[in-house]
């Protein structure tokens, strides 16, 4: 027999819901779950959903699969998982939907208030919290009893090119958008090839694919490399925009990933040599034609497009690295680093 899983969360309206939006939610969740053997209950307030179902696992994520893609709600946080539970808490109603707002009773007034405060704390956490440490705990797992281990991955470095002139030169709020416009295309584009991001760097992230991506990390960074440029040829020459240029530098080899740091402050975080190549040869492509730079470690599997070597690095062991590029259109620049941030000066 399948196992019993509960899951809650919590999820805002996407768009204003009246009381016959949810009773029609209702309505079909209670047909679905007493078919499926699933129970629950569902809170609304204002304009936040709190859902508890449970039911045997297999059912249960089928159907959690449904609401998750449901676009009458979003900025879903699943906020426990409990797989394996003996008994269920809600065994009588296949989905008791409770519209708060109604409620006269004055005792619910906190409640519902308390419901509001965390949907928001977990919003604002969730922007805080790395992707891995997100997943896990959507998984229903303790990242705390992650212990820190050996793996072989892909590490990929990116910066922004001249960020520190662009500091000095903006307004608070171009600044922002300037960094914000760079992290939403990196992050995405890199979940959407099967990578994590596993930190932000001020004007950079640490990020990383498993050891068996290559073909997908290079296209992340081909992605990324064509979605800059197309945003500098969409913003005339008097926009930050416009000089908005980033380096990629990729290494592989054995990294310690885990939670590392103090008992009451913890980190998730990559330690390693590729960790330190990536980000030196990253820097690297400042002085080069190519926005991406690797070394050999990546050459050990199959490339899908035509790489060529570009030089050589050599570390502070006095350990020669041979660097590499793409042959790929996209990774080409004739950019002239110290023009470039001329440039960046004449916008103030
Ligand atoms: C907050 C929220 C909770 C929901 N809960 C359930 C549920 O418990 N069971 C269910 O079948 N559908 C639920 N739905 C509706 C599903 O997203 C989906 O519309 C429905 O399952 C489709 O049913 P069908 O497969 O019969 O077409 C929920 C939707 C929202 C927005």
């Amino acid at each position: 027999m399948d196992t019993l899983k509960r899951v809650s969360y919590i999820s805002k309206f996407a768009k204003p819901l009246s009381k016959e939006d949810i009773e029609k939610i209702a309505e079909i969740s209670q047909k679905n779950n007493s078919r499926d053997k699933l129970t629950g209950v569902l809170f609304t307030y204002k304009n936040i959903f709190y859902q508890i179902i449970e039911g045997p696992e297999r059912n249960l994520d089928k159907r959690l699969n449904i609401i998750f893609n449901d676009n009458r709600h979003k900025d879903i946080f699943v906020l426990k998982v409990e797989k394996n539970i003996e008994k269920r808490k809600f065994s009588e109603w296949s989905m008791k939907t409770v519209i708060l707002d109604e409620s006269q009773d004055y005792l619910i007034q906190p409640l519902t208030d308390m419901l509001n405060t965390i949907t928001d704390s977990w919003i604002l956490l969730e922007k805080y919290v790395s992707d891995v440490i997100l997943k896990t705990i959507q998984k229903g797992e303790n990242p705390l009893d992650y212990k820190p281990q050996f793996k072989d991955k892909i590490i990929l470095f990116g910066d922004i090119f001249a960020s520190t002139t662009f500091t000095e030169i903006l307004n608070t709020n171009q600044v922002y958008d300037l960094f914000e416009i760079f992290f939403e295309i990196t992050i995405d584009t890199i979940n959407k090839y099967g990578g994590n991001v596993s930190k932000l760097l001020g004007d950079g992230f640490l990020g990383s694919f498993s050891q068996d991506y290559l073909n997908n990390a290079l296209n992340a960074v081909i992605e990324i490399s064509k979605q800059l440029k197309t945003l500098r040829n969409s913003y005339p020459e008097n926009h930050p925009y416009h000089y908005l240029y980033a380096g990629f530098g990729m290494s592989k080899g054995k990294i310690l990933e885990g939670n590392i740091g103090s008992k009451n402050k913890k980190d998730y975080t990559y330690i390693g040599h590729p960790v330190n190549l990536a980000a030196k040869i990253q820097a690297i492509t400042r002085k080069t034609n190519y926005f991406l730079i690797f070394d050999e470690s990546l050459l050990d599997q199959k490339i899908f497009y035509e790489f060529k070597k570009i030089g050589k690095y050599v570390t502070k062991n006095q350990v020669e690295i041979q660097l590499f590029t793409l042959n790929h259109n996209e990774l080409k620049s004739n950019l002239n680093y110290n023009n470039l941030i001329q440039k960046i000066k004449q916008l103030k």
